[in-house]
């Protein structure tokens, strides 16, 4: 196996976020951090005024009473007041537990309790009704911080304040007492926990993972060792800040002090990335499927030339993007040929994401190799990185100079790896890892050895050194014939070869052949059944049609053709709904629980081992 380390050194500069904040804001007072919208259109702050919210919010929950490492949490969608409740929680000393938006009043009790929170943060008037709902479960939250909108004292009592009366309580205190949040931050030590964060709770119920300050102090350095960052760099962060991936990104914009624009409405992200202009965004691999399928479909409905013209453009850019991973020359005829395809093409795609963009990261899921190709062939970079909740989520990424697509790339520097030989599990040992999960003595014992932490998944070293991540160790399905398949990467192949596709899920643990569940994307099979004469039918119908199942039956045909034969789609089955958070069958980063959809479809996949075709 080729080494596998990070080709770059680590930097160590600081112990703490709070500590890596104050640096922030005074090297670069002036410079913007934060842009968000606001009334019809958007403001930008400063690092000083950023600084100076934080440090008014922090002072105001240490005259609630914050203790050290007490929790805090937080309920609110992306947004950049989630950004400065974080760091104010940080900078008196507490932790803060993230809760999702899309929670249920229960789900989120069970957080708030389990993590023994004091405080919430929460967004608005529909949040705070979770906790009304719940408050009887609650004993420990003494106060709850309303975001947006006004207090209703005859409800609530003193039970509920504003972010606005948090903020004035604390620049109160800051004007008797002018250090209160100076002390705090100079003497909050790398291990103390900083963050209570869940996990996606893909394969069970969420676990908390106890994160410290020196977790993300780490992420931070790391991050910035890989000089991926320039300090004129537009971010735009959407990602959920409740899972760990938008959280190491706030991490490292603090360390580099780019501005980052924050807007969690994914309805509006076509429109703000016109508006915005983003040098570099991160996302989920269903993102970057979802503009995939769309710019696929919509060149082949563009009729004959049109087609033939995307289709010639892609296998240049497909050429020009091979011979730059070589390191070789395009040539001439080739340089041309790119210049020609760019211009009919490719920078209609790139003005999608605003035209400044140097790269995307893609991380939370596995990224199908087909369809990281089919971005840099037009151009547009897509870097691979993989981590869990509980190694403060970046653990690899691809670099800017040496990327592999398919691959997750190299660790972190700091990071050190080592592959089971039994059975190929990725173990972790960083700074980054966690303590331990909150109050889940043996499911930390089964994890964390000596500082390695057991991921779960399984990987891959190649002769040059990337990781690539075969599936987890848990998915992985063993044929009755003894074989054994990676669902992950079927999978992938099929949403990429489909545009119709939403999600694909391949099951066959224990039965003799492979199979699938599909779903089919809303918008696009619309617009397939309008213009294919079935206009006006239902999801469901559509679902079930025949000429749906004739449509998808290619795609299924043309992938099984690249594929082992034991690993083939024998049988499929096209699901009446798509895959959804609220029925509880996707996780809030938007990943598929395998386990759910195979419990709620159980019927319709024994089906398909009786000799039923459903
Ligand atoms: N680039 C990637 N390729 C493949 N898998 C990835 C990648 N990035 C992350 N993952 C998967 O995501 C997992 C970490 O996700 P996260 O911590 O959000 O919770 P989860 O494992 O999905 O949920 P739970 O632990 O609650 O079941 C990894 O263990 C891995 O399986
Ligand atoms: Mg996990």
């Amino acid at each position: 196996m080729a080494e596998c380390t990070a080709p770059e050194p680590l930097q160590r500069t600081a112990s703490s976020v709070p500590a890596l904040l104050r640096r922030r804001v005074s090297q670069t007072p002036d410079r913007p951090a934060y842009r968000f919208p606001e009334g019809g259109g958007w403001r930008t702050i400063t690092w000083a005024q950023a600084g100076q919210r934080v440090d008014a919010i922090a002072a105001g929950l240490l005259t609630l009473g914050l203790e050290r490492e007490q929790r805090v949490g937080i309920l609110c969608a992306t947004r950049v007041d989630w950004i400065l409740c974080d760091l104010g929680i940080l900078c008196a000393g507490g932790a803060t537990t993230t809760v999702y938006p899309s929670s249920t009043p229960e789900e989120t009790s069970f957080i708030l309790g389990d993590s023994d929170s004091r405080i919430c943060f929460v967004e608005d008037h529909q949040q705070l009704d979770k906790l009304r709902a719940e408050k009887h479960r609650l004993p420990a939250l003494h106060k709850v911080i309303l975001i947006d909108g006004i207090t209703d004292a005859g409800a609530d009592g003193d039970w509920v304040i504003t972010l606005d009366e948090l903020e004035a309580l604390g620049r109160l205190h800051l004007s008797t007492s002018p250090d209160a949040v100076t002390r705090v931050i100079d003497t909050i030590k790398g291990s103390e926990l900083a963050t209570l964060i869940y996990t996606s709770g893909t394969t069970g119920t969420p676990k908390g993972v106890e994160l410290l300050h020196e977790c993300w102090a780490y992420e931070a350095d790391a991050m910035m060792s890989l000089r991926l960052y320039v300090i004129d760099d537009v971010e735009y962060l959407w990602l959920p800040l409740s899972h760990s991936f938008g959280k190491v990104l706030m991490a490292g914009q603090i360390a580099n002090g780019h501005l980052v624009a924050v807007d969690g409405r994914i309805p509006k992200l076509i429109d703000n990335l016109a508006i915005v202009r983003p040098t570099m965004m991160a996302a989920a691999p269903r993102i970057f499927e979802k503009v995939h399928a769309k710019v696929v479909q919509g060149a082949k409905e563009g009729g004959g030339l049109k087609w033939k013209i995307f289709q010639w453009a892609v296998a240049v850019g497909r050429r020009a993007s091979k011979a730059r991973q070589e390191g070789r020359d395009l040539g001439p005829v080739l340089r041309a040929e790119l210049a020609v395809a760019e211009r009919l093409v490719f920078a209609k795609l790139q003005a999608r994401f605003g035209g400044r963009l140097r790269f995307f990261i893609s991380g939370s899921a596995p990224l199908s190799r087909e369809i990281a190709e089919f971005f840099h062939a037009c151009d547009i970079l897509i870097l691979e990185g993989y981590g869990l909740t509980e190694t403060s989520a970046a653990s690899f990424v691809n670099r800017l100079s040496r990327f592999r697509f398919g691959s997750v790339g190299f660790p972190l520097p700091g990071t050190e790896v080592r592959i089971a030989p039994e059975d190929g599990e990725i173990l972790i040992k960083s700074p980054g890892v966690m303590r331990g999960y909150h109050n889940l003595p043996e499911q930390t014992a089964e994890v964390l050895h000596d500082g390695w932490l057991r991921t779960g998944d399984i990987g891959e070293v190649d002769a040059r050194g990337f990781l690539r991540i075969t599936d987890r160790k848990k998915d992985l399905i063993k044929t009755s014939g003894g074989k054994y398949v990676a669902p992950q990467h079927i999978e992938g192949k099929l949403k990429a070869s489909c545009p119709f596709l939403s999600q694909a899920i391949v099951h066959g643990d224990r039965r003799n052949y492979c199979t699938a569940l599909l779903t089919v994307d809303e918008e696009a099979i619309a617009k397939w059944a309008a213009d294919h004469g079935q206009g006006g039918k239902s999801y469901a119908d559509l679902a079930a049609s025949p000429e749906v199942r004739a449509l998808l039956q290619g795609y299924v045909d043309q992938v099984n053709a690249t594929l082992a034969r034991y690993e083939t789609i024998k049988k499929f089955a096209v699901l009446p709904q798509d895959l959804s958070i609220e029925a509880g069958e996707l996780t809030p980063s938007l990943k598929v629980k395998r386990k759910a959809v195979e419990k709620k479809y159980a019927a319709t996949l024994d089906g398909m081992y009786d000799g039923v075709q459903t």
